[in-house]
């Protein structure tokens, strides 16, 4: 036992670190190394770490200076991530007793450096952001048996100027429509029935073997035979193109639902984000998506109290909201990356205004998704059984819009099992979910 070879890893983030960490659970299990539940049980101890706002690394650091003692127990510590490739070898200055700082581009190195590691060197992957190759793995350990992520593009070239990102995960680069659709045919042999393709930007996927556009993909995963469901995140307005709508209306599998993050609804606030759209713009792309035969739901990022943000531009925002009726807002207050454009400009909305701002916003979101939501009350949808709430004596289910909506299994009728696909009647709302009962 003495020489068995154990990690604990622990995920912040996004999803596409969620999915990074299936990809590195599955690499150290292909390598000998059993994942353990807790720190103590570990021989090594990974973060994988993001720092898209705030103070991220601070928090990196603390967990880190708190289990600094295990060191003496023979514990190994690396850091992963975007922490990891933002502070690079500053890590080993900070926190001598981490061993491994590695970036996400150069996740595919990672069995020659656990090989380092175990020789009692230190191992660094940091110097990948410029490489035009992806993490290939065949042993991507995913957590839910039903619904799994397909990295189809890594990086990001658009260089917003409050993001980190660019400088984190490096340069684009997309996956052979070959590669990910094997990958999709080989989750739907292996029972899954709902996929969702990640990218920093899907909508700039560039098939390097220049058979599909990302339309053409997503069609194609869509007709995957088993595949019930496909989604796709995060898109960037500029490149959202109006063939991807039309595969939308085309091809059943195809959720109804897109995230189209605006940030802003300021056309000069945009053009400060170097987001290279207008507010004009972005609408157009709303209305392609509002005029399909489908009712496709609609989700957005907003950040509130970018640099020279006036109470104006925040309002153009609000009207936005009332012009679009999101279906839901992730909404953030800005906070000033290193190496991004906007950490040079003058961080002028006070953190009380930013505050105010947000509160403001959601409240105002809360009111238009109540609004939204009842709509749905009295239609019928299919969900996807997510599992269950026990004490509310509720089955969770999620629609293809990506609502939740939770219902209820008149007595006698048997209770389905994660995973299946029930129909739902709504019998009511609430601004981040809906209510209801099985049908049949
Ligand atoms: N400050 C606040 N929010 C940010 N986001 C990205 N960078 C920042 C930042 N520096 C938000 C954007 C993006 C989402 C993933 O995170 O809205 O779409
Ligand atoms: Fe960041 Fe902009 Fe790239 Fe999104 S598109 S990851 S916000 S730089």
């Amino acid at each position: 036992m003495a020489s068995e070879k154990t990690f604990y890893l622990e995920t912040f983030g996004c999803q596409m670190n969620v999915h990074d960490s299936e990809k590195v659970v599955g690499t150290l299990i292909s390598q000998g190394y059993r994942q353990v539940e807790s720190v103590e049980e570990a021989g090594l101890v990974l973060y994988n770490t993001c720092s898209i706002r705030d103070k991220a690394e601070q928090k990196v650091f603390h967990r880190l200076t708190d289990f600094r003692k295990l060191e003496r127990q023979g514990k190994k510590f690396g850091v992963l991530g975007c922490v990891a490739q933002q502070e690079g070898q500053k890590i080993f200055e900070r926190a001598p007793h981490v061993s491994l700082v590695c970036g996400s581009a150069s996740y595919r190195n990672l069995p020659q450096m656990l090989v380092q590691l175990e020789a009692g060197k230190r191992a660094a992957g940091l110097d990948d952001r410029q490489t035009t190759e992806t993490f290939e793995t065949e042993f991507t350990a995913r957590t839910n048996p039903h619904r799994g992520y397909i990295t189809i593009i890594e990086g990001c070239d658009k260089f917003c100027a409050f993001c980190v990102v660019p400088y984190t995960r490096g340069r684009e680069r997309s996956r052979t429509s070959d590669a990910i659709l094997a990958e999709a045919c080989q989750m739907a042999d292996s029972g899954y029935t709902e996929v969702q393709l990640l990218g920093q930007n899907v909508n700039s996927y560039h098939d390097p073997l220049g058979k599909k556009s990302f339309s053409e993909l997503l069609a194609a995963v869509g007709e995957v035979e088993g595949l019930k469901r496909v989604r796709f995140t995060t898109s960037h307005p500029i490149d959202f193109t109006r063939d991807i709508v039309d595969a939308i209306d085309s091809v059943p599998a195809l959720c109804d639902h897109v995230h189209l993050p605006v940030q802003s609804g300021s056309t000069r606030v945009l053009e400060a984000m170097q987001r290279e759209y207008t507010c004009e713009d972005y609408l157009q792309r709303i209305s392609w998506i509002k005029t399909a035969r489908r009712q496709i739901s609609i989700t957005t990022d907003i950040i509130v109290g970018f640099p020279g943000e006036t109470e104006a531009e925040f309002e153009e925002t609000l009207s936005l909201l009332d012009q679009v009726g999101y279906d839901g807002t992730f909404s953030f207050k800005y906070s000033p990356r290193p190496s991004t454009p906007a950490q040079a400009m003058a961080d002028s909305v006070p953190e009380t205004e930013k505050a105010r701002r947000l509160a403001i916003l959601q409240e105002h979101q809360k009111q238009i998704q109540a609004r939204l939501s009842r709509g749905y009350v009295g239609q019928t949808l299919e969900v996807m059984v997510e599992g269950k709430n026990t004490a509310r004596g509720q089955l969770i289910g999620r629609t293809s819009q990506n609502k939740t909506l939770n219902f209820t299994v008149t007595a006698g009728n048997p209770q389905p099992v994660p995973g299946s696909y029930v129909r739902v009647h709504v019998t009511a709302s609430f601004p981040n979910s809906l209510l209801g009962e099985m049908v049949g």
